[in-house]
């Protein structure tokens, strides 16, 4: 039987301090009307409390999905956080995600595609539920690109906003879900949105901070050429695979980084604004979040009906591009949900954070009384050793307790 992968969950999470063009005209050298003009943005969302992060925002954005869909977090098998502005190097934000989630029978890895991440993602999860490999995957694309941006740097510090959206696929006879996609990269452009130092190529030195090489650099007249070609070529390719025409899309959901881009992509495609969402004005170009963010403001705003063909288009750095058709199958506007099935998912929410505290708590005592000292191969001598070896042991299996048994293809 042919394996369909659906959205069934969908969620966004957006800081609370808005910073508007007439803010940043406070801040750098440009004007409310240059941004408007050239780019169509009037105000983005900024992460300015330092506790709110690429993970934090990523993990409000699936609760969301999770209770849309009121699928628990326990039943996720894959968390792909596409981001270009991950919390570290490694561990990975999606693992960070899993945790706080408290999908505990997740596998969890970061996707870097810039901008085309989330849509990147949205491929990969369509891949792991066609080929049996799992039932729920979530997907979210998250941002906080306001911490990479120098806010001395006019050509860029106006364009980029913070956010996270997410969607939760789900494994599904009913035909329809991901029909086709389309993922492409040319990395001799490689240079043209860059943040040259904190890799291993240039790693963090006083020189590198010093020289400004850890912000993003952009050549933005090279990454508009590069997109006005290829938005529209990926948009038709994609259409075509899922054996559609244009007629057939309803609603067009762009990567959101410049209205002239997007209206350069209508234009060539041969669609009205009212077959295509734009939100840029509101939140700026928050990179691989802006396609799910653009999705929950489509079904908010009852753009989105059931058997609708959606075409999502993202590109950047890389350079890539992705796009893709879904079919929707959710009947919308959805019923509303109990409370009691809303008190439920944010009690196990709670759970979660208290089960990770516990986890990190009972790491850190082990190793703070026996861990380095104790040989494996002797019997501990005291009770509490004993206990804490059990316990070491059940933390070391991680995800013993619940572990599903792969799923035969
Ligand atoms: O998410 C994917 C990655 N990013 C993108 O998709 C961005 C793609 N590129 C763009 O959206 C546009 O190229 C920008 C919005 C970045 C720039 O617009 P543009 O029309 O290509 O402007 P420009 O870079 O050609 O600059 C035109 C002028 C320059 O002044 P001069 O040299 O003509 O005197 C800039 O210095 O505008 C100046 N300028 C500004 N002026 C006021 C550049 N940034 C600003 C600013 N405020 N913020």
């Amino acid at each position: 039987m042919r394996r369909y992968a659906q959205i069934i969950g969908w969620g966004r999470s957006l800081p609370n301090h808005i910073l508007t063009n007439d803010d940043l005209e406070r801040i750098v050298d440009t004007s409310d009307e240059w941004i408007r003009t050239r780019t169509g943005i009037r105000q983005r969302h900024i992460a300015t409390d330092p506790r709110e992060t690429t993970a934090t925002l990523a993990i409000k954005a699936a609760q969301e999905a999770l209770r849309v869909a009121d699928v628990p977090a326990s039943k996720v098998d894959m968390v792909i956080v596409s981001t270009s502005s991950p919390e570290h190097i490694f561990p990975s934000t999606a693992s960070l995600v899993q945790d706080g989630l408290g999908a505990v029978h997740a596998g969890a890895f970061d996707l870097s595609a810039a901008c085309s991440g989330f849509v990147y993602a949205l491929s990969v999860a369509h891949g792991l539920i066609a080929g049996g490999l799992a039932e729920y995957v979530l997907v979210i694309g998250s941002e906080t690109l306001s911490r990479f941006v120098d806010w001395s740097d006019r050509s860029t510090c106006v364009l980029f906003g913070d956010g996270a959206g997410a969607v939760l696929v789900a494994a599904s006879e009913v035909p329809g879900g991901v029909l086709s996609s389309v993922l492409g990269s040319d990395g001799s452009g490689g240079d043209l949105l860059i943040i040259p130092a904190g890799g291993s190529k240039l790693p963090a030195s006083l020189e590198t901070v010093a020289s400004g090489q850890h912000y993003v650099k952009m050549d933005g007249r090279g990454v508009f050429r590069f997109a006005t070609r290829i938005m529209a070529s990926a948009a038709q390719e994609a259409v075509e695979r899922a054996g559609l025409s244009m007629d057939d899309i309803e609603l067009l959901i762009p990567h959101q980084a410049n209205r002239r881009i997007i209206e350069s992509a209508m234009k060539q495609l041969g669609l009205a604004e009212d077959r295509v969402l734009i939100d840029l004005d509101r939140y700026g170009n928050t990179s691989t979040a802006s396609i799910p963010i653009a999705l929950c403001d489509a079904i908010e705003e009852g753009r989105v009906k059931q058997h609708d063909h959606l075409l999502m288009v993202g590109f950047g750095g890389g350079l890539t591009w992705a796009a893709a058709v879904v079919e929707w199958s959710v009947p919308l506007p959805l019923p509303s949900t109990s409370w009691w099935r809303i008190a439920q998912h944010s009690g196990a929410f709670h759970m979660a954070q208290v089960r990770s505290f516990g986890r990190r708590a009972l790491r850190r005592l082990y190793n703070v009384t026996v861990g380095e000292q104790e040989d494996d191969n002797q019997p501990s001598r005291t009770v509490f050793g004993r206990g804490l070896r059990r316990l070491r042991s059940r933390l070391s299996s991680g995800r013993s307790s619940g572990q599903q048994p792969p799923k035969e293809p």
